[in-house]
């Protein structure tokens, strides 16, 4: 049997900016994780994928083309140059949560990938990892920005600029982050959508918006390079509010911001699609105990604590 694992992911600073061209930082959260298995199969059936989790069991020969699973299995096994009638189960779980803006999708696949290739002793760049988990991205997300795909396949902090291109950095420090989720799942299409037709219709308003944000993540990427907390924190709260000028952030994710910043959190934001999902705050070995209860109480339904390295 072989087996592989993903992390999912948290976008740290410029969700929707980057829909508009700005930068965006996202980093790995390796507290919550998908992990695939790969064993010899019962003869005559082909490939078998199995996702317990979601309920499901397909067989690839039967499965659509535009099945996110049996996509990204056809991939790999092209990728690989295997053959695609082969006697293999391919298991995957995942503990990352869905429609939470934790990239489960891209988890899902890349660990996938890894354990077939893997299993057919191929190796892979977490470059061409990367690639074939953008492919199965758009089947879950329709235009996906490629950064949940870059981040979960290098496991790193990613720099992103859509179209543009993408940099792993290094932390001049490592950083704790709470994650908490609001309980409330919302759509990423339905939001960036909905932004969209705001945007069209007063350009004037909004562009001064994603400017701003936009000159935070630069400010961000060198106070994370730096390891200056307290900055990173002062810019949590700015992009927060200016993600709130946007129209993006809802009561429940403004009242978790709230609990963790008077918990004592360095910074605190709402992070990815909004509307609902989740928040983060920049928090220190002494105060993440407190802000994590104070997350709790103020009505947070799950609190994640992670050391981004
Ligand atoms: O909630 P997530 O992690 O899918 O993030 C959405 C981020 C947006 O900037 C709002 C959209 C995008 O495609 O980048």
């Amino acid at each position: 049997m072989t087996e592989a694992r993903a992390p999912g992911k948290v976008i740290l600073f410029g969700e929707h900016a980057v829909v508009y061209g700005h930068p965006a930082i996202a980093v790995p959260v390796t507290e919550v994780q998908a992990r695939a298995w790969v064993e010899p199969g019962e003869a005559g059936l082909g490939v078998v994928i199995a996702a317990p989790d979601l309920g499901r069991r397909l067989l690839l020969r039967d499965a659509a083309e535009n099945d996110p699973l049996a996509a990204i299995v056809r991939l790999t096994l092209e990728a690989c140059k295997a053959e695609r009638d082969q006697d293999l189960t391919i298991t995957v779980t995942s503990t990352v949560p869905i429609a939470r803006g934790m990239g489960s999708g891209a988890a899902v696949s890349t660990a996938i990938v890894r354990a077939l290739a893997q299993h057919l002793d191929h190796w892979l760049s977490s470059r061409s990892i990367s690639e074939l988990a953008y492919q199965a991205e758009i089947l879950y997300h329709g235009t996906p920005s490629g950064i949940d795909n870059t981040v979960v396949a290098f496991g790193k902090p990613v720099w992103f600029i859509k179209d543009e291109g993408w940099e792993i950095f290094w932390l001049g420090k490592p950083l704790l982050l709470a994650i908490a989720d609001t309980g409330v799942e919302s759509s990423t299409k339905e939001v960036v959508g909905d932004l969209r037709q705001r945007y069209q219709s007063e350009p004037v308003r909004y562009d001064p918006l994603f400017q701003q944000i936009g000159e935070i993540v630069v400010t961000a990427r060198s106070a994370i390079e730096q390891g200056h907390g307290d900055l990173l924190g002062q810019l949590m709260d700015d992009n927060h509010a200016l993600l709130q000028e946007l129209g993006v952030s809802c009561s429940e994710l403004d009242r978790l911001v709230g609990a963790a910043r008077e918990a004592g959190a360095l910074g605190a934001k709402m992070s990815g699609a909004g509307w609902g999902g989740n928040m983060i705050a920049v928090v220190t070995e002494e105060t993440r105990g407190r802000v994590d209860l104070m997350l709790r109480l103020a009505g947070a339904t799950r609190v994640i604590l992670t050391e981004v390295r």
